[in-house]
This record gives structure tokens, C-alpha cells and sequence, in this order.
């Protein structure tokens, strides 16, 4: 019998961790997803299909992205983009990791997703108000709290006016000091959430659920409008 296999989740975590304790805090995306190509980790957060908040949403809202676009934050694995091409957006779906989209391409061989390589906090400028729909998935709970502030506000960038924006993230309770998570993740508080809106995107509508796999961790799921 061979060793048993580490769990993904401390793997994970050791990546991340050599990254961060040298001052790299998004290398590590890139040195899991190749790890994980060659079968030596697993993507953690792979579900193998879109996120269960991002469907809830789009049975309620029924959004028809037909003549739309749409960008997707962070992509990781393409679930979440493939749910959305599939509703007729004319879809974009970015990952600072090469070696995700690659994963991203491989599985999903007929997308008609635009996936593509890219940095959240240095955008494509011509990215700036350019889509009708933007969806964020745990992209920014994965960065240190102190890159935080600079990504949300690129998260917010590229929706155009009369847009969307859709942000799914782990919540964190408002008294718990930044010093007291040791991420990954980096959970959101509701003051983080309220950091998305600006004068002319305004938070519509916010859940907060508790997750069915561990009830003891709640998400958020938020929705903005740009006027
Ligand atoms: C926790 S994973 C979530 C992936 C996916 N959104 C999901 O929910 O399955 C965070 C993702 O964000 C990507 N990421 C982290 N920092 C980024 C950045 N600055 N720009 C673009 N992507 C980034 C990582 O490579 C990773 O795929």
C-alpha cells in the first residue's frame, strides 16, 4: 500500500505559505495549478461545477446574456464561466495562473469562453467599463487582507453602466480582527462588502447563508448595479 495522500487543503496551504513568507503573495495560484497538472495536488476549491451561489442566483434572476458580455474574476477551472457562456453572454474568464487556464481549456475542449491570462490588480485597460456582467468568486479572500482595498476596487472596474456585478466570498464576523485569520483564505466582513458600491455602483441585494457542507462558515452573495 502506497502513503496516504496528504490532504489537498494542507498542501494548499504549505504552497501558499513558502509564497508568502517570501513576499510573493499570488505565486503560489500558479506553482498549485501546475503541481496539480502533473498530479502532485488537487485545486482545492475545483468543484467541478459552478458555484452553488452563482446558480442559485441565476435560477432567481434569470438573466439572458444574449448581445452581452460578460467577465469572470479568478477564474480558476472554467465551471462558473461555462454557466454563464451558457446563458448567452459573450464571456471573458481571467486567472493570473497560466497553468489554470490551461486547466480551464482542457476542460472545458468546446467553450466558447475567451479564457485568458491576467492580473486583477494590473486589468487590461481596455477592460474599463466594458462588461455588462462581472462575477467574483473568491478571488479576493485569496489575497493577503492588505491587498484587499486595490482589488476590490479593480473588481469593480469593468462594469459597464447599467451593469452587473456579483460578488461571492466567505464572511467574516466585523469584530474579528484582521490579526486573528490566518489565511488562506482571508474572509470578507460585511465593511468589505460595502467597499465594492461607489457613487454609481450600488449594492441591490445581499445574502448571507451558511455553507451546506459546514454550517459553522457563512457566504455572502452581493449584487451591484452601476448606474
Ligand atoms: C480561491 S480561488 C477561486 C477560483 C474560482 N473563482 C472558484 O471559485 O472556484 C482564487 C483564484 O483567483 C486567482 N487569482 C488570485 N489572485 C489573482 C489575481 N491577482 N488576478 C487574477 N486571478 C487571481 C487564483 O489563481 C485562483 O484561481
Amino acid at each position: 500500500m502506497g502513503e496516504p495522500a496528504e490532504d489537498p487543503d494542507l498542501v494548499a496551504r504549505r504552497i501558499a505559505r513558502e509564497s508568502l513568507d517570501q513576499d510573493d503573495p499570488t505565486g503560489w495560484f500558479e506553482r498549485l495549478y501546475s503541481a496539480a497538472s502533473e498530479g502532485a495536488a488537487v485545486v482545492p476549491w475545483d468543484r467541478g461545477t459552478a458555484h452553488p451561489l452563482l446558480t442559485e442566483w441565476v435560477e432567481e434572476s434569470g438573466p439572458d446574456g444574449t448581445g452581452k458580455t460578460a467577465l469572470i474574476v479568478g477564474a480558476g477551472t472554467g465551471w462558473d464561466a461555462e454557466l454563464i457562456a451558457d446563458l448567452g453572454y459573450d464571456t471573458t474568464a481571467f486567472d493570473i495562473s497560466p497553468s489554470a487556464v490551461q486547466a480551464a481549456q482542457r476542460n472545458h475542449p468546446d467553450s466558447k469562453v475567451h479564457y485568458v491570462t491576467a492580473d486583477l490588480l494590473a486589468p487590461p485597460a481596455e477592460w474599463h467599463r466594458a462588461f455588462d456582467l462581472v462575477v467574483e468568486i473568491y478571488t479576493v479572500q485569496a489575497l493577503p487582507i492588505e491587498l484587499q482595498p486595490a482589488a476590490i476596487k479593480q473588481v469593480g472596474e469593468p462594469v459597464a453602466p447599467g451593469g452587473t456585478l456579483l460578488v461571492i466570498a466567505a464572511a467574516r464576523a466585523d469584530d474579528v480582527p484582521d490579526d486573528a485569520i490566518e489565511g488562506p483564505p482571508w474572509p470578507l466582513t460585511r465593511a468589505a462588502i460595502d467597499s465594492f458600491a461607489t457613487a454609481d455602483l450600488q449594492l441591490i441585494q445581499l445574502t448571507k447563508s451558511p455553507s451546506p457542507a459546514d454550517p459553522s462558515i457563512y457566504r455572502w452573495r452581493a449584487e451591484y448595479l452601476r448606474d
